[in-house]
């Protein structure tokens, strides 16, 4: 195997230990040449081996893939990401020089959608307000009847049919609820194809006792979910938000919880984080999380299990499953 190519890692130097574990760095390695003690970290800075390289494998805090990179790493054909959204780390220079890029988005979208799905179940139970009032000495056992709990029979709304968007779609299949969505990109029939209608984004307000948010963070998308569409929500509807908090009007978003008439999820905020003692931190309706959805923990892994499967497809001649299309990018995540 004196001909392997050569890859260099380019992330935060303390996660390669969790995305390549042992026997996930043993595969890689079978397939390329690759020092995983070498890391391109700072662009200032390049190890030797960049002048070789065939395969750059990026992750978070990877330098910039600009021109200057490639005058550094003149060889380099293939770029796999170990990570979710290549907007900040790919340039037009890189797809000018006709570079291949993939990405673990896909990889990335599986536990924002498990997280997103939790969360909906968790909310329409009213489970945040039952433990507060549990954790208050307020017992509330025994059979309630006639409340607004329970997911099944409810109508829930997707903003963006993003990948995270698609898995929850199909996540939420047999729930027993009504799937609607909102997407510019989708036509109907798309939609249909996913288990769900499409609609815009005011009947969706209107018609969803759960939205829940996967829209990237755009221009267009800017406070999509404003004070006008959330007063288009129902009493005790609920809003789900992994997506980025700029799509949400935060302040208005809070009147409304604070009222009891919202019940929310937020893993994203703007601001990010909220200021101690911001209002929605301390109401008993509203479970706040630390943009903690993505991959992370032993879930890093899986990104190393998609490069070597990239790298392999590639050596192989196979198409990527990640491949991306810079085309889609000014509407992607
Ligand atoms: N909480 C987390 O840890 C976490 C992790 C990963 C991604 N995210 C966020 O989740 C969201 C979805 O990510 P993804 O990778 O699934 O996205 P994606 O790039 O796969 O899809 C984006 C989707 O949004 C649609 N879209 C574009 N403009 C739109 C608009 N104006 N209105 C509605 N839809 C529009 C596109 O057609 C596309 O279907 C993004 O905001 C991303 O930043 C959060």
């Amino acid at each position: 195997m004196g001909e392997r190519p050569v890859a260099v890692l380019a992330m935060r130097d303390d996660l390669v230990g969790q995305i390549f574990p042992g026997p996930v760095l043993a595969r890689l390695t079978d397939l390329v040449d690759c020092d995983p003690a070498a890391i391109f970290t700072d662009a200032g800075a390049p190890p030797p081996a960049l002048a070789a390289a065939r395969i750059l494998i990026t992750g978070w805090e990877s330098p910039q893939l600009d021109a200057a990179v490639l005058t550094a790493a003149p060889g380099v054909r293939l770029v796999v990401h170990a990570a979710g959204s290549v907007k900040q780390l790919t340039t037009p220079e890189l797809f000018a020089a006709g570079v291949t890029v993939s990405s673990a988005v896909a990889v990335n979208a599986r536990p924002v959608a498990e997280f997103t799905v939790a969360s909906i179940v968790l909310a329409t139970r009213r489970v945040f307000r039952y433990a507060a009032d549990y954790r208050a000495g307020i017992s509330r056992h025994g059979y309630p009847v006639g409340e607004d709990t329970g997911l099944y029979g409810l109508t829930v709304g997707l903003v963006g049919a993003s990948q995270i968007g698609r898995l929850v779609l199909a996540m939420l299949a047999d729930h027993g609820v009504e799937l609607l969505v909102y997407d510019p990109f989708l036509t109907p029939g798309q939609a249909a194809e996913l288990g769900a209608t499409a609609v815009d984004l005011d009947t969706l307000c209107r018609r969803s006792d759960v939205v829940t948010v996967h829209a990237p963070e755009l221009p267009e998308t800017y406070r999509m979910i404003d004070e006008r569409r959330l007063g288009l929500l129902r009493d005790g509807a609920v809003l789900v938000n992994t997506a980025r908090g700029a799509l949400v009007d935060t302040e208005a978003l809070a009147a409304r919880c604070a009222t009891g008439r919202l019940d929310a999820v937020l893993d994203v905020t703007d601001p990010e984080p909220l200021p101690v003692g911001h209002p929605l931190l301390g109401l008993p309706n509203v479970l706040i999380t630390p943009h903690l959805a993505g991959t992370r923990g032993r879930e890093l892994r899986r990104f190393g299990e998609f490069v070597v499967s990239e790298v392999h497809r590639w050596l192989s001649g196979e198409p990527l499953l990640g491949r991306v299309n810079p085309d889609a990018l000014s509407h992607s995540a």
